[in-house]
């Protein structure tokens, strides 16, 4: 039987129709949550997820601005756009795009943005809240991913779960929130002998390494969960690190690329504002 193709676009709909009823409640508070979004230099990647952002914005009628800087940007106007945006009490939360440009050093950046309204959860207080355990806000595409697993009903506890790709974006701290729901997990990289040996035994496998197609159905256990984070460019088309075609006959579960990941990203982003400006209510 082919995988049931999990689709983000369709769960990221029903959250974000969920989350318009708290931005009305924080309404009738007089609070409009507020997401400021730093956007520097001319990527072209970049500059699409951030249209995506302020749509989705646009959509909840959450506050956002965005702050285009050129690719020439100093490291000291960055950080000084970040604490504009830490003191304006309309902002809730902040949003650097990354890559920055090579001149900026991208840590110091972060370290910038006040850690409660580090929506992204890329400062270490909410990086290092995540591996302890304590309140923090979780990084966009690991929630969404977490998200989807729920969704499927698979049940995490005692899993084996394989995360392949160790950004500090999606595969580090998805493998702290599967262990976190008590999964068995097992990270790996460029340099891991026989990946296919290692996916091949994971009940939940997380692709996360930005190689087109690198992951083939005979890498997969037979009624596996397969998320795709992957978005890659192969000719005209946009594909993911799973070689889809291959591995929907033998998976249970599976994400589509595009309409998987992708659109529960910005959901988790738009969620992660509105919690921010919840808190300020305390
Ligand atoms: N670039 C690629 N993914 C992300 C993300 O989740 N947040 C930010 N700020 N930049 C990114």
């Amino acid at each position: 039987m082919p995988a049931r193709v999990i689709s983000g676009k369709q769960v990221a709909a029903e959250i974000r129709q969920a989350l318009s009823g708290r931005v009305e409640a924080l309404r009738a508070r007089g609070v409009v949550p507020g997401l400021g979004v730093i956007l520097v230099g001319d990527d072209p990647a970049s500059h699409s997820y951030v249209k995506s952002k302020e749509k989705a914005c646009q959509e909840l009628t959450l506050h956002s601005v965005v702050r285009r800087m050129p690719a020439t940007a100093s490291q000291q106007e960055v950080v000084a756009q970040v604490e504009a945006f830490n003191r304006d009490p309309a902002i809730h939360g902040i949003l650097v795009q990354l890559p920055l440009p090579d001149q900026i050093d991208e840590q110091a950046v972060i370290l910038a943005i006040r850690p409660e309204k580090d929506v992204d959860g890329f400062h270490p207080v909410n990086v290092g809240n995540l591996h302890i355990g304590s309140r923090c806000f979780v990084p966009c595409t690991p929630a969404g991913v977490m998200e989807l697993i729920e969704r499927s009903g698979f049940q995490l506890k005692g899993a084996h779960a394989v995360v392949v790709g160790r950004s500090n974006i999606v595969g580090k701290p998805v493998a702290m929130l599967l262990l976190s729901r008590h999964a068995t997990v097992t990270m790996c990289h460029s340099r891991t002998r026989d990946l296919p040996a290692v996916t091949r035994t994971a009940d939940v496998l997380v692709a996360a390494v930005g190689k087109a197609e690198l992951i083939k159905g005979d890498w997969i256990k037979p009624g596996a969960v397969v998320i795709d984070v992957g978005v890659n460019r192969l000719g005209d088309r946009l594909v993911g690190d799973v070689d889809f075609a291959s591995a929907s006959p033998v998976a249970g579960f599976i994400t589509p690329v595009p309409g998987g990941v992708g659109p529960m990203t910005i959901t988790m982003l738009i969620k992660n504002s509105i919690e921010a400006a919840e808190r300020t209510l305390g």
